[in-house]
């Protein structure tokens, strides 16, 4: 009752001083109020066993739901081809259309605005994962090094990768299109391409990748011509104002850097301003890959001016480099990865400045339902 009041208070306050702290002011997204600026980051966690989301999930996402806040889901794969990961969750079957269905449920009754990041792994895959033990397919033939594991210690493997075909390419632009309308129908408010990080999007995206003769390689505007066709096809089925994008120019995560990420980066938000779509979400240039920051001069700074829709950055922050970024304009929206993994009411704890839970690295991507899943504490709790 006390900490209530508490709060309310807080919140006359912020409201009398909206630059207060800007992460924690509202905003309007297209057709959405956001209540504030903190929106959980996309975060594969490994525990939708079959590929099916499963129960646990439903505790998990609505323990980061706060009235008027954005989630974006885990990355979802579009179809049988699309995974690279043991347990992670998809969107091409009745199956598992129903199973999110609670999830967002859950989500909805506390007031949030969920998107589900639709995803095709490509290359980053291997035999084991593919339908009939085929081979994983992608924007190339070349094979993927083997990768450490973000546990430091296990080594993935990759199959060498079949490069698609130029007739192939609509049939992979379906399968995103129907796992958009797919996640329409379970209930999501409207969705996020994944473009990052170098899985399939990426993988035609990068200079470094991609080496197709065709209309989907060579100039930027060819390597770019897939995720466009994406974002297309989507936009026509469920309307522009679901639908978001998120890109990482600068990673060079899964051996996918650019030699000019600057121009990549332009280049696609000004593109992605003629479809009118919703957002556009960047990985901020010190990742280089998804867990470790690096000093870098690079700014997203001409691509946020660039792109006419929301723009929300990632990677690296804290509460005040997030209230800077909002401050200054460098961001609408600031999207949190590993705090909000570990902290499920982080909005609360960054209008508050409390304290914060140590994420645990090693509990990632165990398939366990509860431990680093849904047992970080609230602040409540951490001070009862
Ligand atoms: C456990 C974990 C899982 C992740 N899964 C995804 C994912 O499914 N899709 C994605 O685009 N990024 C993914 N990322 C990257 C995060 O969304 C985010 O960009 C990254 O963690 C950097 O932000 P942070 O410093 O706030 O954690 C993942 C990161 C972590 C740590």
């Amino acid at each position: 009752m006390e900490l209530k009041q508490v709060r309310q208070g807080q919140e006359e306050k912020e409201q009398d001083h909206p630059l207060h702290n800007p992460l924690l002011s509202p905003y309007k997204m297209g057709n959405f109020l956001l209540s504030h600026r903190v929106v959980l980051a996309p975060l594969t966690r490994q525990r939708s066993f079959n590929n099916v989301p499963q129960p646990h999930a439903i505790l998990y996402y609505s323990q980061r739901t706060n009235k008027g806040g954005l989630l974006i889901s885990e990355a979802t794969g579009v179809s049988d081809t699309a995974q690279g990961y043991p347990f992670t969750p998809g969107i091409w079957t009745k199956e598992q259309v129903e199973a999110w269905k609670p999830i967002v449920d859950a989500v909805h009754a506390k007031g949030g605005i969920f998107f589900c990041q639709i995803w095709h792994v490509g290359r980053v895959s291997n035999q084991g994962f593919q339908p009939n033990g085929q081979a994983p397919i992608s924007s190339t033939d070349k094979s993927l090094a083997p990768q450490i594991r973000a546990n430091g210690v296990d080594v993935a493997q990759f199959s060498p990768p079949r490069k698609l075909r130029t007739d192939e390419i609509p049939q992979i632009v379906n399968d995103f299109r129907l796992a958009a309308r797919n996640a329409m129908e379970a209930g999501f408010d409207g969705i996020e391409i994944h473009g990052a990080h170098g899985y399939l999007v990426d993988q035609f995206l990068k200079d470094q990748i991609n080496d197709r003769t065709d209309k989907y390689g060579g100039s930027l505007e060819n390597r770019c011509r897939f995720a466009l066709d994406i974002v297309e096809a989507i936009v026509n089925e469920i309307g522009a104002d679901k639908v978001g994008i998120r890109l990482s120019p600068f990673a060079n995560y899964m051996e996918s850097g650019d030699s000019n990420p600057k121009a990549l980066g332009l280049y696609m938000a000004e593109s992605l301003n003629k479809y009118g779509i919703l957002y556009c979400h960047m990985v901020e240039p010190r990742m280089k890959t998804v867990g470790e920051k690096f000093e870098c001069p690079d700014k997203l700074l001409p691509m946020r001016k660039a792109f006419k829709g929301t723009f929300i950055a990632a990677g690296g922050y804290d509460r005040e480099d997030g209230m800077r970024a909002v401050a200054e304009n460098h961001a609408d929206l600031v999207a949190y990865g590993r705090l909000f993994l570990a902290n499920p009411d982080l909005p609360r704890r960054f209008e508050l400045n409390a304290p914060l839970n140590k994420y645990n690295r090693e509990t990632f991507y165990i398939p366990d339902p509860v431990v680093g899943y849904i047992d970080y504490p609230f602040l409540e709790e951490t001070n009862a």
